[in-house]
């Protein structure tokens, strides 16, 4: 059977299953959840929404899978990881299609996320080579000579449970499947129900490139009715996850001592000084505010501008927004539907608050269905909730701003410390900016971003635990071991003329 078929025969009609040991199965309880298309809520398809027996045997599935896999020679590993990488990248199209109607992300971003995720199963195999571990020898520590040597190697934490967000789900799920396999891991993976269609085809996509069966589990049903069970599982070793700060902050919470790599929300502000180059800070501010509806962790979510540029650069953003296409993710339209009406409120709620407080409309605050236009706000103040919080939609609000000490004050205010940038000319003083922010990284005339995927990626504060990244997320998923040697006497080299005795 082609891959394409074996995708085909996944969704029995319309109906996905869950992946244990291997095998495809529909939950013991008959429930099932409806997936909608949120920009027009038709029905894509639905999954399982699985039991905590059925939690239970995915736990003792990738439990018993361990020695087999951890067995398995590393390159042989890694080819795997190269297998699956070319499978999905031969899948893009089908796979970005499902894409589009399950989360409503434009069509090319959605086709983008995919062949994204098919150079981050490549890269991990390049970066595999860490768990090989290194040696140090005893002598540069005070009163320790070179006759004792450690020896460290990588080894595997056990099984890994990834749980992805719905704006990312099979990219951030991705990301967090192959370093956990390639450092030797079984998985259990949990996708966001909203979204669990495409990374579903993970279980078809690594068993073709040679996952011996049990090593990858995919369990599905709502993170609220099962999450916490499946996090304080005790047959679960370590826990990769993004999403929300709320959630993080609960998993946290019930999880307990075990490892933890969390990716969390964020309210990365832009510093715009009056010596920024405006056409450069325009274009990036918007496609990072709006890409995805503003539906990214990294997305700008307000923007702090010097005086002597406030003007002329909220003038030309509003002008480059007001060319934004609207509409059908299917026609690659850049704003389209946020994920659900819930979320169209909260937004809503946001612009009302400064609206009422005294912020200036310059444009959007209309809706239609679950679409946003994208609105911005000028003279918003700290008193302001939007000053605050994460939307996860198209409103970027504009707080200005007298001077570099006062940028930095209302940027480090921020529960979050995902990102910053700051736009201008003199490199030295963003330097010393860069260095006062309370953020995981800070782009220099750049929007804020997740990518190169070999990059460090993390956030500070309420934005996250531990760094993400291709040789990062292979450390987090394992530990050295070390072993020590201490030389005796017996076999010291005596130098004699040249000769050892
Ligand atoms: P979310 O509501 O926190 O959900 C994330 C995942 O957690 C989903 O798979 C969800 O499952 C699951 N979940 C829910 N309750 C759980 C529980 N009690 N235990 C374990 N898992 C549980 O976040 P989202 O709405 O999908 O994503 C948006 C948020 O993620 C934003 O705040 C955004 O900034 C953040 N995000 C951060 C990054 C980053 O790298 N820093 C990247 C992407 C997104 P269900 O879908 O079944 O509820
Ligand atoms: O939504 C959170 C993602 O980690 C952002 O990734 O910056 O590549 O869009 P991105």
């Amino acid at each position: 059977m082609s891959l394409e078929q074996k995708f085909e025969a996944l969704k029995e009609g319309t109906e996905y299953k869950f992946f244990i040991n291997g095998k495809w199965k529909k939950t013991r309880s008959g429930k099932t959840i409806p997936i909608k298309n949120p920009y027009n809520d038709e029905f894509v398809a639905s999954i399982q929404a699985c039991t905590r027996e059925e939690v239970d045997e995915s736990v003792v599935s990738a439990r018993e899978s361990i020695t087999c896999w951890v067995e398995t020679p590393l390159n042989q590993r890694v080819d795997i990881l190269r297998k699956s990488a070319e499978l999905i990248r031969e899948s893009a199209e089908p796979l970005g299609a499902i894409l589009m109607k399950e989360i409503g992300k434009p069509i090319k971003s959605a086709i983008s996320e995919v062949v994204r995720t098919a150079d981050i199963f490549d890269g991990t195999a390049d970066f595999a080579s860490i768990m090989g571990g290194e040696t140090i020898m005893g002598d540069a520590f005070e009163g320790f000579t070179r006759e004792i040597i450690s020896m460290s190697y990588r080894v595997p934490l056990g099984v890994v449970l990834c749980i992805g967000p719905f704006n990312y789900p099979f990219n951030l799920t991705g990301s967090k499947i192959a370093p956990a396999l390639v450092a030797g891991n079984t998985v259990i993976m949990k996708p966001p129900t909203q979204g669990a269609l495409t990374p579903l085809h993970f279980g078809i996509i690594l068993e073709e490139a040679g996952v011996p069966p049990g090593v990858f589990n995919i369990i599905t049903g709502r993170g609220s009715e099962m999450g916490d069970y499946l996090v304080g599982h005790p047959g679960i070793d370590m826990i990769s996850f993004t999403g929300s700060s709320t959630t993080g902050r609960n998993l946290a919470k019930v999880a307990g001592m075990k490892p933890l790599l969390l990716e969390l929300g964020g309210k990365d502000a832009a510093i715009v000084l009056d010596d920024a180059d405006i056409e450069t800070t325009v274009k990036e501010i918007i496609s990072g505010a709006f890409s995805f509806s503003g539906q990214r962790c990294t997305a700008v979510k307000r923007v702090l501008p010097m005086s002597g540029i406030a003007d002329k650069l909220i003038k030309r953003v509003v002008e480059e927004t007001q060319k934004l296409t609207i509409g059908d993710p299917a026609e690659n339209n850049t704003i389209g539907p946020l994920i659900d009406s819930k979320q169209c409120d909260y937004v809503q709620g946001l612009i009302d608050d400064a609206l009422e407080k005294g912020a200036l409309l310059k444009c959007g605050n209309k809706r239609e269905g679950r679409v946003i236009w994208p609105t911005i706000l000028d003279n918003v103040t700290t008193e302001m909730r939007i000053a605050w919080e994460e939307p996860f939609g198209p409103v970027l609000p504009f707080i200005r701003i007298q001077n570099a000490e006062e940028a930095i004050k209302i940027s480090n205010e921020s529960e979050y410390g995902l990102q910053g940038m700051i736009f201008t000319e003199n490199i030295d003083l963003a330097f010393n900016i860069a260095q006062e922010l309370d953020v995981g990284t800070i782009q220099i005339n750049g929007k804020s971003s997740r990518g190169p995927d070999h990059f460090p990626f993390l956030g500070a504060k309420s934005s996250g635990l531990g760094t993400q990244g291709l040789k990062y997320s292979i450390e987090a998923m394992s530990r050295p071991k070390a072993i020590v040697l201490n030389l005796s006497k017996r076999g010291k080299l005596i130098r004699e003329c040249g000769v050892y005795r």
